[in-house]
């Protein structure tokens, strides 16, 4: 192993000390674990939030032993490698997403509060972080980019027309910018239900932006493609209402690509009916599930096809950022404290107040002092 600065041995992170303890997060003093081979242990910047922290917190489905840290989003700098690493050294400057069912390095003691974040994350899963980029903007990326890119990145061919809904949410406005500026779909429909999200999916390239709430979008999307729907929907919402509707709103022949656990299992406690597999069928349409947590949850799924797939996502990340094609929008930035990052996954859980990602500052320090940060 190669590392570069005296790392202690435990840090207090944020996290959750009980099984299923739910929010509010606690400080939870973890170790800070020496990186295995092709392992790479990062000194945190910045991170963001997800849901699945708050997920993870509520149910503990990967079935870890708390204490465990979240924040899996990660920014930072290198400190420590394993001995198989290549391409990635000590002092390097990085994103990554940790494993998802291993721990974070969100800190409990807030930026500048004196401690320091260390989080483990694999090679595959980590890439130098352009210096045009800034530590907040980069570590908004590896979760919501790779779920919109596992989505999207071999299904969208140039031309296509495809539903994204939720065009404002945290993965939903990258697959739009995604779809309409990176990858050439030439149709790119979105919705939301506030006018601030609704904005985020029009300025993300969405050329028609409808409220879920208050249209007809089956009707809407039937006008526009001359009664024929779209080649493709990416459902990132975990909505069973809302998987219905968007169910009507393939093409015969088309994709329906739902992230996560897919319909009927969204709450992951109790198993509802749905009638979307019917609806597809019917329809000649084919179902698509992408799930990023299956590849840790399963660990025989991340074979080295899925590891080069997410090492490809990771760098498309740092480099469609730079080009300015997918770009997060960061609707909040908040301090890395256990009070802080509690009442943010609160108004993610709650559905309300945010807009495109929020953004966690881990070291302040770290995020002013780095010259090759802007
Ligand atoms: N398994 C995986 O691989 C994986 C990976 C990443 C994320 N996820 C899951 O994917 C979900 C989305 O994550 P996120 O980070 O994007 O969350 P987020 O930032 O909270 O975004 C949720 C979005 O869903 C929209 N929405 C909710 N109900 C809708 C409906 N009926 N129709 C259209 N849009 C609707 C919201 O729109 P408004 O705000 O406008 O109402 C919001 O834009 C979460 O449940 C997360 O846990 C799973």
């Amino acid at each position: 192993m190669k590392q570069a600065e005296t790392i202690p041995e435990t840090f207090l992170g944020v996290g959750y000390t009980r099984d299923r303890a739910g929010l509010p997060l606690e400080a939870v003093r973890v170790p800070v674990r020496q990186p295995a081979n092709d392992q790479v242990l990062i000194r945190v910047a910045a991170s963001s939030l997800n849901p699945l922290e708050y997920k993870l917190a509520d149910l503990n489905f990967m079935g870890r032993t708390p204490p465990v840290a979240l924040g899996l989003d990660l920014a930072g700098v290198v400190v420590a490698v394993g001995p198989a690493v290549s391409g990635v050294a000590v002092g390097d400057v990085v994103a990554a997403m940790a494993d998802l069912n291993g721990d974070g390095g969100w800190v409990a003691t807030g930026a500048g509060g004196g401690d320091v974040g260390y989080a483990l994350t694999q090679r595959f899963l980590t890439a130098r972080k352009p210096p045009s980029l800034g530590f907040r903007d980069a570590a908004a990326l590896p979760m919501a980019f790779l779920s919109a890119f596992a989505g999207l990145y071999r299904a969208v061919q140039a031309g296509d027309s495809i539903y994204v809904p939720g065009g404002g949410g945290g993965v939903g406005h990258l697959a739009v910018q995604m779809a309409a500026r990176a990858l050439g779909a030439g149709l790119v429909i979105s919705s939301g239900s506030t006018p601030q999200s609704i904005a985020l999916a029009r300025q993300s390239g969405a050329h028609h932006v409808f409220d879920y709430k208050r249209d007809d979008i089956p009707a809407e999307i039937a006008q526009l493609t001359d009664d024929q729907g779209v080649d493709l929907v990416f459902d990132a919402t975990y909505s069973e209402h809302g998987f219905v509707e968007t169910a009507r709103t393939v093409r015969r022949g088309g994709s329906w690509i739902v992230l996560g656990v897919g319909p009927g299992r969204t709450t992951r406690l109790v198993e509802t009916q749905s009638p979307v597999d019917a609806m597809l069928a019917e329809r000649g349409a084919k179902r698509v599930d992408v799930n990023l947590l299956r590849y840790f949850s399963e660990p025989a799924t991340l074979d080295s096809e899925a590891r080069a797939f997410l090492q490809r996502g990771m760098a498309l990340a740092m480099e469609w950022a730079t080009q300015g094609l997918v770009v997060p929008h960061i609707g909040r930035t908040i301090d890395s404290t256990v009070e802080a990052i509690s009442a943010g996954l609160q108004s993610l859980k709650a559905g309300h107040g945010v807009v495109g990602k929020v953004a966690v500052i881990v070291d302040h320090d770290l995020v002013r002092d780095t010259s090759s940060d802007r």
